[in-house]
């Protein structure tokens, strides 16, 4: 019988702080109308200096695990999907095991930037499918505020902070995640990347005052790529889950650019009144995106459990991938 991952519960973290577009107006040569013609980002939160990806990773999860009425010691395996870990190591998934006091799980990150996160289900669906573990706790977080250059005007109006997680066990009942579709091609690493702080450049006087720490981006040409890879994700995801893209009920697009979202809306055939969007809230916030987002879906209470929701993403890397919720 076909595995089905359910979804228990989900929870967020948000930072209280709020960067509007008029303090950016401040900050760089930009404008608020510009920012919300070409992204449809209003405003996005951001991290106090005290806090890291961790701390945002460990709320979110929490808050999933009580909505799932589980114990930390319950949890079998924890995976942190993030681009801006507290440390190059030990992982951030370590650091959220010991927060959350999940003493018998197997914690560790996954890298696949903004696709982190349906990556990471994908995993998660093979490994409880198999019996390998019998839940899990599977958190996209990130604090990318930290590795934004507030002179950039190209990247600093895109980017916010926060963490979405979910709580899965192994299902029977044709309800949960049931197909998905990743890919990934390794020459379009160029497109988007943190140049330093690896062992490819490790950091030194030179790396920090050259900004070799800060996020660098082609957004032209990722604009492109990300519509394209977006729409082979939900298209190949659909196939395998053998629906057509007439029945997705509710598509949850990576919440990267309302003009890429849009696009992607209209070239999958999918009414607008069908595509999710919270971009104007939150900016992208990378592998936190998607959860966050399907969070608040969830909240809203609108899908029964016959719904078809695809949720699909695309990063650095570049990744992309696709899932298929039912309900
Ligand atoms: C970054 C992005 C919003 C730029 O929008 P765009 O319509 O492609 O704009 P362009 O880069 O062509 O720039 C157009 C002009 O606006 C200017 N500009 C760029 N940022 C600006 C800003 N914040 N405010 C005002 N002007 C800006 C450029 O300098 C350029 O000026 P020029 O014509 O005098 O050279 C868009 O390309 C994008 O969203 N790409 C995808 C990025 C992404 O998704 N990254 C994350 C992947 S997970």
């Amino acid at each position: 019988m076909e595995t089905y991952l359910k979804i228990l519960a989900t929870g967020i973290a948000l930072p209280d702080k709020v960067l509007y577009n008029a303090d950016l107006e401040r900050m760089v040569e930009t404008s608020d109308e510009w920012i919300l013609t070409r992204t449809g980002i209003s405003e996005r939160r951001i991290a106090e200096k005290d806090v890291a990806t961790s701390d945002l990773a460990a709320d979110a999860g929490r808050m999933a695990l009580a909505g799932a009425a589980k114990l930390p010691e319950d949890v079998d395996l924890i995976i942190v999907a993030t681009a801006t870990g507290d440390h190059l190591f030990p992982s951030t998934a370590c650091i959220v095991q010991d927060k959350l006091g999940a003493v018998n799980a197997t914690a560790f990150d996954l890298s696949a930037a903004c696709s982190g996160f349906l990556y990471g289900l994908t995993v998660v669906h093979s490994l409880l499918s198999t019996g390998v573990y019998r839940n899990a706790l599977i958190i996209g977080a990130e604090t990318l505020s930290k590795i934004t250059d507030y002179s950039d005007r190209a990247t600093c109006i895109l980017f916010g902070d926060g963490a979405g997680a979910m709580f899965v066990e192994p299902g029977t009942d044709g309800k949960g995640l049931f197909a998905s579709h990743l890919g990934s091609d390794g020459s379009l690493t160029k497109l988007l990347n943190l140049p330093a702080g690896g062992s490819r450049m490790p950091a030194s006087r030179e790396t920090v005052d050259s900004g070799q720490h800060f996020i660098k981006m082609n957004g032209n040409e990722l604009f492109k790529v990300a519509v394209r890879s977006m729409e082979v994700a939900a298209t190949r995801t659909a196939e395998k889950a053998g629906i057509d893209l007439a029945d997705v009920d509710l598509l949850i697009p990576h919440q990267a650019n309302i003009r890429i979202i849009n696009s992607l809306g209209k070239r999958l055939g999918v009414e607008k009144e069908k595509v999710f969007v919270n971009i104007d809230r939150f900016g992208n916030t990378s592998a936190a995106s998607i959860p966050i987002a399907y969070h608040e879906v969830r909240a809203g209470g609108r899908y029964d459990h016959d719904s078809n929701i695809l949720l699909v993403a695309f990063g650095g890397g570049i990744t992309w991938g696709g899932v298929l919720i039912r309900g």
